[in-house]
């Protein structure tokens, strides 16, 4: 499976933080935005991923993340000229995903939980298309799934005035290699993007959507507006401080997929200068 990370878009709402910066380049307490989603998809064991980004933003990026090997990882980039919708991923992303399955993780999404890593590699083989659902008090914000009675899905909406329930979809999709096609078929919503809820909803009419619900155990955060994104730093400091553990330290999550080795661990901490982020890298590869 490859992975995609969709760090374009606008981030008006984040005006004027994001004037001159790109939102998934902003610091979620002590590190890059993308740095949470990327560690969700090498979680998923996915080592293979690509990075939308608006045209001017990209050499952002390749600064931070390069090529991957680092990592034990194959980057790529990508750009989206226009914020036009994130089914536009696949279209971009043809090439890249080639004969393979796909997971989309949106670059401003937040995610932390017990067995979050199992649940991941669970996905891996999708077959059809694999979401997530997540009882907010504001689903109007986002993609909205209706359950019946069984738990079975109804009904996918997009940013629906009245939504049918409480559940929002999260930022984090597994498809098989039809979503590129199923991609090409989507129009633009009324407010003029490509959906993904629309591709959810095709998968849906073809009996091959399966959304697993996301329980009290775990925690995500879309870090959209001003409040969310001081939601999300608030929340991983204070989950790092008691625990002595980071949340999105991609180093970590590539020693422990197997991408990388102790000499690999021990290369990038000089990259790291005197942060808590390098000690910790330190801490880790002195226990190993
Ligand atoms: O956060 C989850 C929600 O994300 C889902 O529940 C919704 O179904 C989905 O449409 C999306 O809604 P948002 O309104 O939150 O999407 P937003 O415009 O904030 O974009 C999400 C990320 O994708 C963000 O990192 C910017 C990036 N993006 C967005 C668009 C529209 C792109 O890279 N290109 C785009 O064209």
């Amino acid at each position: 499976m490859k992975g995609i990370i969709l760090a374009g878009g606008s981030g008006t709402r984040l005006y004027p933080i994001t004037i001159s910066v790109s939102k998934q380049l902003l610091p979620v307490y002590d590190k890059p935005m993308i740095y949470y989603p990327l560690s969700v998809l090498m979680l998923a064991g996915i080592n293979e991923i690509l990075f939308i980004t608006t045209p001017h933003d990209q050499e952002s990026f390749r600064k931070l993340l390069g090529d991957g090997s680092d990592l034990g990882c194959k980057f790529e980039y990508a750009v989206q000229n226009e914020p036009n919708g994130l089914a536009e991923a696949f279209i971009i992303g043809e090439e890249f995903i080639g004969d393979d399955k796909v997971a989309l993780a949106l670059g401003d999404n937040i995610f932390y939980g017990n067995e979050f890593g199992s649940l991941l590699r669970s996905k891996i083989n999708v077959e059809g298309a694999s979401i997530f659902a997540y009882p907010v008090r504001d689903p109007q914000r986002y993609g909205v799934v209706e359950f019946d009675k069984d738990k079975k899905v109804i009904s996918i909406e997009e940013k629906p005035e009245v939504p049918k329930s409480k559940y929002a979809v999260p930022g984090l999709y597994f498809y098989d290699n039809k979503v590129v096609e199923y991609a090409k078929k989507v129009e633009p919503s009324d407010r003029g993007e490509k959906e993904i809820s629309t591709i959810n909803e095709m998968y849906l009419e073809a009996g091959e959507l399966e959304v697993g619900v996301m329980t009290r155990g775990m925690t995500w955060f879309d870090t959209g507006t001003v409040e969310s994104l001081d939601d999300a730093s608030e929340f991983i400091r204070v989950l790092q401080n008691r625990q002595s553990t980071m949340i999105g330290c991609i180093e970590e999550v590539a020693h422990q997929r197997g991408f990388i080795f102790k000499s690999g661990l021990q290369k990038s901490i000089d990259r790291y200068g005197k942060s808590k982020y390098g000690a910790y890298l330190k801490d880790i590869v002195a226990n190993l």
